[in-house]
């Protein structure tokens, strides 16, 4: 298919229009997605117009975000999400044929897009990543990575000796909120939901970790962790875990609140209202999404890739091969399937 495409494209379209193909919200989420949730379309791009360029995926991203921001779109919606690429024709001076670029472009092969017309998520072309591969800039060199650097950093404020407590430990954030805690002087502790997952992060340098799904009971395991208590929790679960986490917080604590995705199926777990522990311990809880940090983008991303290079920031990345497999990409993802990011590679 894609060889097809570019042979089409090598003709300077013609006659014959490019195709994309494309994956459609087909269903309301209900409970865990399920391929009934998704169908495969495709879609004749039009020729170029001064300003834009057609891109050509190589790399998709799969997020839990997806699962509940979808419930806000209609049936027959493209689903959304991040994507890798390359600019394999161009009317855009900034978006020269052959750059590889970053683009909030959804499940789908190929995009005509005028970057200027966009008020928000708008594409860039990737930095030098020098032999990291570019998949990275779905991961650890992109929105991931910028939620664990600035969720850590800025919401919780670590200081050397403290501990930190991760849930979501072993996937695109938790694995790095914990390293760079630990570049911070921090002791962390990872709650994960296998004990491959678990073997990793104590390679990665984790002080302890927890498989929340075979320990009998979590608050006592953490306790025995955290022998000091708690000072920053970053939640990327919610639920029963983060009760468990709360109760064991010092005095003023910090929680950063990333995600629940304990309850992005609709599984609500009944949990203790936490907001006695936050009382008594003076805690400092706070939501947050990524996207508040836009203007400091590449700081991020340069401060991650930094300490890649100087060996302190260790990436994973689960790949799916086949653009055909992104649903059971997504759905792996969602129960637990990948260690660090998941990615699909068309
Ligand atoms: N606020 C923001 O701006 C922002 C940005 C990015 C991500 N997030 C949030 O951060 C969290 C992690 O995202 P990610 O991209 O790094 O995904 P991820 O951790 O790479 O993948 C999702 C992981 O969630 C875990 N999980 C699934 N069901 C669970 C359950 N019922 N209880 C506990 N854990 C469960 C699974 O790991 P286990 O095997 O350990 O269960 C799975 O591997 C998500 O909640 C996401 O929505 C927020």
């Amino acid at each position: 298919m894609r060889s097809l495409i570019l042979n089409i494209h090598k003709r300077s379209w013609g006659s014959l229009a490019p195709v994309a193909r494309k994956w459609i919200y087909a269903k309301t989420f209900k409970g865990e997605p399920t391929y009934e949730n998704f169908r495969l379309e495709q879609e004749e791009l039009p020729a170029l117009k001064n300003g834009e360029f057609l891109a050509e995926a190589e790399y998709l991203s799969v997020d839990p975000y997806m699962r509940p921001y979808m419930m806000a779109y209609p049936e027959g919606t493209l689903m959304i999400g991040g994507q890798v690429g390359t600019v394999i024709d161009s009317k855009n001076p900034a978006f020269p044929t052959g750059s590889s670029i970053f683009g909030q472009f959804g499940w789908r092969t190929h995009t005509v897009c005028n970057p200027d017309e966009l008020k928000a998520d708008r594409p860039y072309v990737l930095p030098n990543f020098g032999s990291l591969p570019k998949s990275l800039a779905l991961g650890v060199l992109g929105m991931p990575g910028n939620t664990a650097y600035f969720g850590l950093l800025e919401v919780c404020t670590p200081k050397a000796g403290e501990t930190v407590a991760v849930s979501g430990a072993a996937g695109a954030v938790g694995s790095l909120v914990g390293q760079i805690a630990k570049i911070k002087g921090c002791r962390v502790v990872g709650i994960a939901g296998s004990d491959q997952k678990c073997q990793w992060l104590k390679g990665l340098g984790f002080d302890e970790v927890i498989n929340y799904k075979t320990t009998p009971n979590i608050y006592v395991a953490l306790k025995k962790a955290a022998p000091k208590g708690i000072d920053i929790y970053f939640d990327n679960v919610g639920g029963q875990t983060s009760e468990a986490v709360i109760k064991l917080m010092n005095l003023y604590g910090r929680v950063a609140v990333c995600g629940t995705i304990s309850n992005y199926n609709s599984s609500i777990e009944k949990v203790t209202d936490p907001l006695r522990m936050m009382v008594f311990k003076q805690l400092k809880m706070e939501g947050f999404v990524v996207w508040r940090w836009n203007n400091r983008w590449m700081e991020g991303i340069n401060a991650n890739l930094q300490w890649i290079k100087e060996g302190k920031l260790k990436w994973h990345e689960t790949v799916t091969d086949g653009f055909e497999n992104t649903p059971a990409a997504f759905m792996d993802m969602m129960k637990g399937g990948n260690i660090g990011k998941a990615v699909v590679k068309l």
